[in-house]
């Protein structure tokens, strides 16, 4: 039985077809945020994300590289800026993390896949539609817009084979009652689209298996078919908890999921052949999905293929990892899309954190330090109705918070939080401590309390804003002084829980202000420079083995060779490539090498090059030399072997 305490949180799992971007950074720091105010409310809580590694996309990506599938995926999931890379980087606390690829996961794919084939919920029939090969997703007639695929666009392929189905069918009524009469599915303008979009035109059954690749979860029963992608990648929410397997063993602890966090995009496989699915399997339905907006880029979707990405790495390094934790929940409501930019960033650091926060930190640290010796406040103290607003609020802030968190809105969470940090600078203008300070005998205890005050607003702001910007309020609790009993959710419940003689200790700048003009044209040039260090460090085109197999080289000796008359370049050789009977290569080298030179040599050609004309002479193949351009003149050396190689071997 899940235990009241408990809270499973998850991301999607990742395709690790390309190096992630900002808008998979946007989720993740999202549902780290939520993890994080779980955990500072007390919850036990699992956040669970990872990669997944199979399809027909990973196949074809690897091919083209020139790589196995898993060889391919590995670098991008743990090697250098890869996948595990970027979540350290930007201080996700993911309890775990897990790999399609992962042998337990594939081992309760497998045995799920079985059960609902033995209870009827699969069957084999045959597959008859449209193919979306980028999204691995299959389509019937009437889904496709324009003849494209619905979700991207994109042109889809006829497919048809022998296939296993899923009795989605089966489980219309209750999924459109969960949809329609929960709140299994937010925000509410989702379930809508899901409703009139794929369940009111009927509910077809859902083809779960594939014949046509085999980078994929083996169907155990039945070699030559893998398990559908996304069955795959839907299970990894139960299979990563123990579901069917030994690995782990707490699912019965964690287990309905409070929320999967997922783009727009996928909201149908999760709203409704992930209920559809655990149905099937009589498991418990999660809590919540929740389907979070898009980040845009001049309004369209990033895809690393339109080439329109925002690379997180560069602005984490940039403006560090916090302020771009901030943003990005402050910045956009994560229901909604919200278009990105470099301005909008930059602004929202110099406003919010430069001048509200940063501010707030620094003068109260520094006014607390000069005006009181060591930096100690005396507990000695005079309250002013003039206190009360700013205590009221700072007392309420925790409620006010907790009513946003609690409906993931983050950016309203953060605009109460911020309220406060506000108000407290204004405090300051309308207490103005530093002419209290002038006569410190008269008003010690006056400034005094002012000071606490701010301190006390400053803390209760930092403890709320843990869960967004975990080193940043590392920082501040050690400028402030709140030792690690000052820093929890029940300590922000009533104001005035920092002592009386509180110490500062002064720190660094939180956050330095930036020149916006200047930096906005750093960052076109830093960003021109990363493309152009991407481009050059870009993989090389690799061929496969096959295409190098393709040509055929042998090794063979000059008989003869004499000058094409009339042509200043050419080379008539006749050649022994131990094939049994002599073959003719004419080569533009006589600059380089005269014709008696070169009897007698051991050489390597290439033999299954088209037969070409050149002078009136027939050219079958071509000599093979190292060639290169040195002070813009090209030199040439015709590749001679040892002459103990003798003629007809074949260079592999
Ligand atoms: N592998 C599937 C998820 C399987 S979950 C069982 C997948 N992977 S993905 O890498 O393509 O996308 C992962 C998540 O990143 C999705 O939720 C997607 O919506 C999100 N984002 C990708 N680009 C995005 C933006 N530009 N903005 C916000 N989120 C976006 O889908």
């Amino acid at each position: 039985m899940k235990d009241k305490n408990t809270f499973y949180i998850t991301t999607p799992i990742y395709y690790p077809s390309d190096k992630l971007h900002i808008g998979h950074t946007y989720c993740t720091v999202a549902t780290d945020a939520m993890a994080r105010y779980k955990r500072l409310q007390g919850y036990e809580v699992m956040f669970l994300t990872g990669t997944d590694e199979h399809g027909q996309k990973i196949e074809d990506k690897a091919r083209e590289a020139g790589l196995a599938p898993k060889a391919f995926v590995d670098n991008i999931v743990e090697g250098p800026r890869g996948v595990l890379d970027l979540w350290k980087l930007m201080n996700i606390s993911n309890d775990r993390f897990i790999r399609t690829t992962d042998d337990y996961h594939m081992e309760s794919v497998q045995k799920i896949f079985k059960q609902l084939y033995e209870q009827g919920d699969i069957y084999k029939g045959k597959y008859v539609g449209k193919y979306c090969k980028p999204c691995e997703s299959f389509w019937t007639e009437t889904q496709l817009v324009d003849g494209k695929c619905p979700d991207c666009g994109r042109e889809v392929v006829d497919a048809e084979e022998e296939a296993y189905f899923f009795k989605l069918s089966k489980y219309a009524d209750r999924i459109q009652h969960l949809l329609e009469d929960t709140d299994f599915l937010e925000p509410r303008s989702r379930v809508n689209e899901m409703v009139n979009n794929f369940i009111k035109p009927g509910l077809e059954d859902l083809c779960v298996s594939r014949t046509s690749f085999s980078w994929g979860v083996p169907v155990d029963f039945d070699p030559g078919h893998v398990v559908y992608v996304w069955i795959d990648a839907l299970s990894n929410y139960i299979n990563a908890l123990g579901y069917d397997n030994e690995k782990y063993h707490d699912f019965d602890q964690f287990w309905p999921a409070d929320v999967h966090f997922v783009g727009k995009e996928i909201v149908r496989f999760h709203s409704i052949i992930w209920p559809a699915i655990l149905m099937a399997l009589d498991l418990p339905l999660p809590k919540k999905v929740y389907g979070h907006g898009w980040l845009l880029l001049d309004g369209g979707k990033m895809s690393k293929s339109k080439g329109n990405v925002v690379d997180p790495y560069l602005l984490a390094e940039r403006y560090g990892v916090d302020a771009l934790r901030y943003f990005l929940l402050r910045e956009f409501p994560f229901g909604s899309d919200g278009n990105f930019s470099n301005e909008a960033l930059i602004t929202r650091i110099n406003t919010d954190l430069a001048n509200d926060l940063g501010n707030l930190v620094s003068r109260t640290v520094s006014m607390v330090g000069k005006y009181f010796p060591g930096g100690k406040l005396p507990a000695a103290q005079t309250a002013d109705p003039l206190d009360d607003e700013l205590a009221a609020l700072g007392a309420g802030l925790r409620e006010k918070y907790e009513a946003q968190m609690e409906k993931y809105a983050f950016q309203n969470a953060l605009m109460e939080v911020f309220a406060v940090v506000g108000r407290a600078n204004k405090y300051i203008d309308e207490n103005k401590p530093w002419v209290l300070a002038k006569d410190l005998e008269a008003n010690g205890p006056r400034l005094a309390r002012v000071m606490y005050n701010l301190l006390e607003s400053i803390r209760i702001s930092a403890v709320l804003l843990t869960p967004f910007m975990p080193q940043t309020c590392e920082k501040i609790f050690a400028q402030i002084g709140a030792d690690a009993s000052l820093q929890t959710w029940e300590s922000v419940g009533t104001w005035g829980r920092l002592p009386a003689d509180a110490q500062v200790s002064r720190g660094d700048n939180l956050f330095p202000r930036i020149d916006v003009k200047k930096e906005l044209e750093e960052l076109e040039k830093a960003s021109e420079a990363a493309k152009q260090a991407a481009q050059d460090a870009k993989e090389p085109e690799y061929i496969t083995i096959d295409d190098f197999a393709k040509v055929k080289f042998l090794t063979c000796k000059v008989l003869e060779c004499d000058a094409v008359k009339k042509s200043k370049k050419l080379l008539r050789f006749t050649l022994d490539c131990g094939e049994g009977q002599t073959r003719q290569i004419l080569s533009g080298i006589h600059e380089y090498y005269e014709p008696e030179d070169l009897v007698g040599k051991t050489l390597v050609a290439c033999v299954n090059l088209a037969p070409r004309k050149m002078m009136g002479l027939e050219s079958n193949g071509m000599l093979i030399s190292a060639v290169k351009e040195i002070d813009g003149k090209e030199q040439l050396h015709l590749l001679m072997l040892d002459d103990k190689v003798p003629a007809g071997f074949e260079l592999c």
